[in-house]
């Protein structure tokens, strides 16, 4: 058996111990990037898995294993990257480690918002040696408890598809979509990023401003916002080239709301925690496509403007 480690994860948050934790179990060769570090180490991280519905009396055992972390500069043994950072430290925790990753490394983002593939996209495509970049989105439910814990709270479909430059060898497609539950390659990966980003642009900021649970978004009270946002996200990916169902997306959103009435979402999350928040990658990214459009998007606009309110008010340190 070929023990060399040939994925790398970057970014150790909840999605990318989730999927560390996936790839271990399938068998495959995974360690993280320690952006930091200045010698190889261990970590042992822990994963408690969803209790499943026909088995809800019992326990569920929690999983201790161990995975590598990676000098930043010592990545010649890496084919695949897998970038589960936040959409807001993409390029700046990507772009330094592109001169140590063998120049046929792929390169998958996976994460929550849209942007940082159109400014990646040309430091890839035009890579000597035939980089290539794949773009994926997940609504697996997980939550980090301690900094190396994470607790599964929801599976969710997760999809792939190709970007730019050279396609994924197969090798790794097939062991992605084996390791993964209910993930899937797709032909066209930007339609379904536009309908994650429909659940995201209505779910996350109206949890945060209105200090809720996403179930609490299904109250009438919630419909005429939800509605308005997704009217102007679906106007504006038509005028960029991409048609979705609107009453589809709508259904979605909403049964995203109704799978997951118990959680918080991630930016509810990172307000309540004080932390910056992907709104500029969500609800700013629409408004920044329907800009490029002249179109005006101002039910977009204000999440966008009352989240960023949030997050000035946690920064100068008013609750
Ligand atoms: O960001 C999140 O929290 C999740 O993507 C979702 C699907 C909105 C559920 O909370």
């Amino acid at each position: 058996m070929n023990d060399v480690v040939d994925i790398a994860i970057l970014g150790a948050g909840a999605v990318g111990q989730l999927i560390c934790h996936q790839l271990v179990t399938a068998g495959m060769n995974v360690g993280f990037i320690g952006r930091n570090a200045l010698r190889p180490s261990q970590q042992t991280l822990s994963f408690t898995p969803l209790v499943s519905a026909n088995n809800c009396q019992q326990q569920p055992q929690e999983i201790h294993y161990s995975v590598p972390i990676f000098a930043a500069d010592a990545l010649d043994n890496i084919r695949l990257v897998i970038v589960c950072v936040k959409a807001y430290q993409v390029l700046d925790a990507l772009a330094p480690l592109l001169k140590h990753l063998p120049s046929q490394c792929h390169i998958l983002l996976l994460h929550n918002g849209m942007g940082p593939h159109l400014a990646l996209a040309p430091l890839i495509d035009g890579q000597a040696g035939g980089r290539g970049l794949s773009l994926g989105t997940t609504s697996q439910g997980v939550l980090r408890q301690t900094r190396w814990q994470i607790k599964q709270t929801g599976q969710g479909l997760t999809q792939f598809g190709h970007f730019a430059g050279l396609p994924l060898d197969e090798h790794y497609r097939r062991a992605l979509l084996h390791a993964i539950p209910g993930s899937e390659w797709v032909d066209a990966i930007i339609p379904c990023l536009w309908q994650k980003l429909a659940v995201n642009a209505t779910i996350n900021p109206l949890t945060a401003i209105h200090n809720c649970n996403n179930g609490t978004l299904a109250q009438p009270k919630f419909y005429d916002t939800i509605s308005n946002i997704l009217d102007e996200l679906v106007n504006v990916a038509t005028h960029d080239g991409i048609s979705l169902d609107r009453h589809y997306v709508q259904e979605r959103v909403y049964r995203v709301i109704e799978l997951t009435a118990a959680n918080y979402s991630s930016m509810h999350q990172d307000i309540a925690h004080q932390r910056r928040t992907e709104i500029d990658q969500i609800n700013g990214y629409i408004c920044e496509r329907a800009k490029a459009h002249n179109l005006s998007a101002p039910a977009n606009t204000k999440v966008w403007g009352l989240v960023k309110q949030l997050e000035a008010e946690h920064h100068r340190g008013i609750s």
